[in-house]
């Protein structure tokens, strides 16, 4: 489970900006949440916030019941290391490296075993339907098949929590589809996932979704096939 309570952002920059204001929210283990909203609505600052890439001005976090908001850096990223698994609009794989490879890397930084690395870059790989490409490098790859490499690579470590920002914001309809499928897929199995998004069709295959509006998170926002 993971809490944030009365949570804001301010950038002190040549202006100041409140990006988040006063957020509280709960997420369960094995929930899909989806938080919607319009560009510069302070998404990716929440985003980077319950990701640990970033901390709040003011407010808490807890994570399974230890408030972790004034850890030391080195502890926080730790904590992101084992617990977070990051999936972006822009892939962010490294170029000179095999599919495989790349799915494999936050492995090595763990210091898992060459075998086990393997091991399980394959089975997440496989899983994801690009068995046949474990060895094609980023280019070689279609933008959807580039991002189900990112998806494997985000889970291989299996975090706590999946942590998406706009995934498909770079895809074509059907890759869209194929990945939103997935992501239905990975709760079904018990993966806890946060997805940003401002695809509303995407956001429909969540348990819950939530809107941000200025930095402000209001309740449930309505599925686009009831909107009207
Ligand atoms: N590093 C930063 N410094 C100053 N302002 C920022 C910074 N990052 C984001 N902002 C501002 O915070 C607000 C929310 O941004 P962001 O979280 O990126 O929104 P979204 O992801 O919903 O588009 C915007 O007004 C943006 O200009
Ligand atoms: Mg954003």
């Amino acid at each position: 489970m993971l809490q944030l309570n009365g949570v804001s952002k301010i950038y002190h920059g040549r202006v100041t900006t409140t990006a988040l204001s006063g957020i509280d929210l709960a997420v369960p283990d094995g929930e899909f949440l989806a938080i919607v909203g319009p560009s510069g609505s302070g998404k990716s600052t929440l985003m980077n916030i319950i990701g640990l890439l970033d901390r709040p001005t003011t407010g808490q976090y807890w994570m399974d019941g230890v408030e972790v908001t004034r850890w030391s850096d080195a502890h926080l990223a730790g904590l992101r290391n084992r617990s977070i698994g990051f999936v972006f609009q822009s892939f962010n794989l490294v170029p000179t490296l095999s599919a495989r490879e790349n799915v494999e890397l936050p492995l090595v930084y763990r210091s898992v075993a060459p075998r086990e690395r393997r091991r399980a870059a394959e089975s997440w790989l496989k899983r994801l339907g690009l068995g046949h490409r474990m060895d094609y490098r980023p280019h070689e790859l279609s933008g959807g098949q580039q991002q189900r490499v990112a998806v494997a690579r985000a889970l291989a470590g299996s975090p706590k929590i999946l942590l998406a920002d706009e995934p498909t914001g770079n895809l074509d309809d059907a890759s869209r589809r194929d990945v939103a499928k997935i992501f239905e897929e990975l709760c079904g199995s018990g993966q806890t996932i946060v997805l940003i998004t401002h695809d509303g069709q995407f956001a429909s295959v969540a348990d819950r979704r939530l809107r941000l509006v200025d930095g402000i998170l209001e309740q449930e926002a309505r599925a686009a096939s009831h909107a009207n």
